[in-house]
């Protein structure tokens, strides 16, 4: 039977609170100002908003280093004000996603606070301690994903504490089951509150090598050679163990308490990862979706074919929910676009065509570059340690323009905690209200021309094998296919439609392409969608395809 659950093929708008819209004038966006800014979300035909961290925190990694995790950061408001979030949202008829981070917490948390008061303490192993190596040193060659050894010396215990992340983000211990039965009561706690999802930060960090093996050199260099060590390690011990995989039976099992309620896992982009999403989210005992971070580093065929192939492999296992962007990563208008607006077009097209859900970040509907910033004006603790090959996050997560001409840009009455750049003052969310050829008229135009499309929303794909610079697939659902072809060059290209016994394009999607005499024409960076019927000898190739 047909998935008609709400979040399959649905499309998912990542906030970023503290960036979004301030209401007192603090300089940090809050829960009242993201309530205040729904309508945004809902006028773009998105399904969701996704949340990320507002919970009680000290905010030295901006609030995914928890400190209580039913609590909101009074800095980003209160419970009351997150339940009137939640209402506004469902009256609009958006969902919510909030985030769930569950392997680290803050240092200042409770449980650390106790774990390492002594080695006797109730919580004493809630987290992962270890003795020194001989000769005093790390217990082993674990590397923190910022930089430096995974481990951080704590003189009261005398032991190191692991940490993946940051010094103030020390790792639960997930082989504790008491750890995991806190940690689901909190999912528990929200989801009984009426959010719709639960996203589960970097779940391939869960579980370690109890062990604590160390782990091997990469089996190969990656090309070219990372100046980022983390990259020259096969994390094979550290981090993705097979156990894992009862983890996420336990999430699941969580969410099944609430009908409706979903979950959503962040892959690290470790080797392998959309296997791992599909192995993740293949059966009703894991997650419904997962997604892995940077699949795609620009509009590059070759890449872009082969993440096609590989997702194709996994055929109809397993549900993926693609991102280009998010609070981590470089914009897509700079990363993978270059700032050329046709090409940030054809990505977006891209991304909300792929088999499975989607997740957009905030400001990517506007066409968002990368912020350049000064030294003095960065708060990313990454970008600030100036780790070689490890770039600061701060250039992502600059405030959203609202409007062009109100001080800056709306967003706050006060002091932004990052600066409002000039750049984006000229995209504000109401210059491009009126303009017909903007990012967010794209954008809208293409959602909802998408939410029409039972094959674009849940249907099976089938990658074509088209030629450079083409990259074409099929996506069918009961009988119905649209066709989706991408021209990856800044050329005209003439695209062979010779396989499809009818062919009708659909320019509702934004993007017109001229289809006659068996070909269609497709501008520079332009695509082609057509709903089409296949010729004879396909039908069945394809019956076999989509069975
Ligand atoms: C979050 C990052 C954060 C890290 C450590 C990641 O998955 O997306 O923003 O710095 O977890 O907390």
């Amino acid at each position: 039977m047909a998935n008609t659950e709400w979040w399959h093929g649905a499309v998912l708008y990542e906030v970023y609170p503290r960036s979004f819209q301030d209401t007192d004038g603090d300089g940090v966006g809050d829960l009242r100002g993201v309530a205040a800014r729904l309508d945004h979300i809902a006028s773009l035909g998105v399904d969701a908003v996704w949340l990320a961290p507002f919970f009680a925190s000290p905010q030295k990694d901006f609030g995914y280093d928890v400190s209580d995790h039913r609590e909101v950061d009074p800095r980003l408001g209160t419970l009351a004000d997150f339940d009137a979030l939640v209402e506004r949202a469902h009256a609009l008829g958006l969902k919510v996603v909030i985030d769930q981070i569950w392997s680290h917490t803050s240092d200042a948390h409770p449980w650390f606070e106790d774990s390492r008061s002594c080695r006797s303490s109730a919580r004493s192993d809630w987290y992962v301690w270890a003795d020194p190596a001989e000769g005093g040193g790390p217990p082993n060659n674990w590397l923190s994903v910022f930089g430096g050894p995974a481990w951080t010396w704590d003189a009261g215990r005398g032991q190191f504490y692991l940490r993946r992340f940051l010094d103030c983000e020390p790792a639960l211990n997930l082989h504790n089951p008491a750890v995991v039965e806190a940690l689901v009561q909190t999912g528990h706690f929200w989801a009984y509150r009426g959010v719709d999802g639960l996203r589960f930060n970097a779940i391939d960090f869960l579980l370690h090598d109890p062990l604590l093996r160390d782990n091997p050199d990469a089996a190969h260099a990656p090309a070219p050679v990372s100046a980022k060590a983390f990259a020259r390690q096969a994390h094979v011990n550290d981090m993705m163990q097979s156990g894992a995989r009862n983890l996420l039976g336990r999430i699941r099992g969580l969410a099944d308490a609430y009908p409706g309620v979903c979950t959503l896992g962040e892959v690290s982009s470790q080797p392998g990862a959309l296997g791992r999403v599909a192995r993740y989210t293949g059966d009703d005992a894991g997650l419904h979706m997962a997604y892995a971070l940077r699949p795609l580093r620009g509009l590059d065929w070759h890449a872009l074919s082969r993440m096609l192939s590989e997702s194709a492999v996994s055929g109809e296992r397993g549900w993926p929910c693609w991102s280009f962007g998010g609070h981590d990563e470089a914009r897509v208008m700079t990363r993978m676009a270059d700032g050329c607006h046709a090409k940030a077009r054809l990505l977006m097209a891209l991304l909300l065509s792929m088999r499975g859900s989607v997740s957009i970040y905030q400001g990517e509907e506007l066409g968002l570059p990368q912020a350049e910033l000064e030294p003095g004006e960065l708060r990313d603790p990454v970008g600030l340690a100036g780790v070689p090959g490890i770039a600061g996050r701060d250039g992502a997560r600059t405030p959203m323009p609202w409007r062009a001409d109100a001080a800056q840009a709306g967003f706050t009455d006060g002091a932004p905690w990052l600066p409002m750049p000039a750049a984006h003052r000229a995209l504000a969310a109401d210059a491009q209200e009126s303009d017909p050829d903007s990012m967010l008229r794209a954008y809208r135009a293409f959602l909802a021309w998408r939410r029409r499309e039972p094959a674009l929303r849940r249907g099976a794909l089938r990658p074509l094998g088209l030629q450079e610079p083409l990259i074409g697939f099929l996506r069918s659902d009961g009988g119905e296919h649209v066709l989706a072809v991408f021209n990856l060059s800044g050329e005209t290209v003439r695209a062979s439609l010779a396989d499809f016994a009818w062919v009708s394009p659909c320019p509702e999607s934004g993007f017109a392409a001229e289809a006659s005499g068996g070909g269609a024409t497709i501008a520079p960076y332009g695509a082609l969608f057509a709903r089409v019927s296949l010729a004879q000898e396909w039908q069945e190739e394809a019956a076999l395809s989509f069975a």
